[in-house]
């Protein structure tokens, strides 16, 4: 019997020199998968550099959380290396939203207070739930939320009457963010009520307070 195996790609792919760091131009007429490489021979410690992820992000806003990254957007060494970091600053009972990421695995550390954070499967076969996995994380403390085609749904919340600050890997340079409800509530134009009341089996009303604070 043939065995059958399928080709799993965790992550952006390798990079077939050892490094291209991108050049920082918008106008480049030549579109590639990524970003256009620097001449080699012009680049320099400085292009591996990035400061500034001591400082707190202000987290002064209505979730209450504030995302720094360090992509390939701001540190162009990252280019092809499929690898990438943020800060995450949480006020007290802060929440970052359920989110998936396109294409990164994230491995989340925590350094201050306490993190309720989870992820949920992606629909399985038969009618089955979505299965929630969950875990209350202290300081020093990692959880993984995995990419698996498109990224799975998932969030991080401080559930502690202090700051929280946590720290995040990602497996690509550029992992994107697809926040669910301003994807589901705060598109542009607005999703039509009729398509989301038939789902979500919620009156019209709730739907348009929903969607009238995203927009
Ligand atoms: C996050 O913090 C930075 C630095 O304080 C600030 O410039 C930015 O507006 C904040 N972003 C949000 C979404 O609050």
């Amino acid at each position: 019997m043939a065995l059958l195996s399928s080709l799993a790609v965790a992550s952006d792919p390798s990079p077939s020199q050892d490094f291209c760091v991108a050049i920082n131009d918008p106008n480049a007429a030549v579109f590639v998968n990524g970003k256009i490489g620097k001449y080699p021979k012009v680049v320099s410690a400085d292009d591996f550099f990035f400061q500034g992820l001591n400082k707190p992000g202000n987290a002064a806003n209505r979730q209450g959380c504030n995302v720094t990254v360090a992509n390939v957007n701001n540190l162009a060494a990252l280019n092809t290396l499929g690898v990438s970091l943020a800060r995450l600053d949480f006020f007290p009972y802060g929440l970052n939203p359920p989110h998936t990421h396109p294409r990164a695995t994230e491995v989340l550390f925590v350094l201050e207070a306490t993190l309720h954070v989870g992820f949920v499967t992606s629909n399985p076969p038969n009618n089955m739930k979505n299965q929630l996995f969950t875990k209350i994380l202290n300081p020093g403390e990692i959880f993984i939320f995995f990419k698996k085609k498109e990224g799975l749904i998932h969030f991080q919340f401080n559930v502690g009457k202090m700051t929280a600050v946590a720290f995040d890997g990602f497996s690509s340079q550029n992992p994107r963010v697809n926040t669910i409800a301003n994807a589901v509530f705060g598109s542009n134009p607005l999703i039509s009520p009729d398509v989301l009341t038939k789902k979500l089996l919620l009156d019209n009303k709730v739907i348009d307070s929903l969607e009238a604070q995203f927009s």
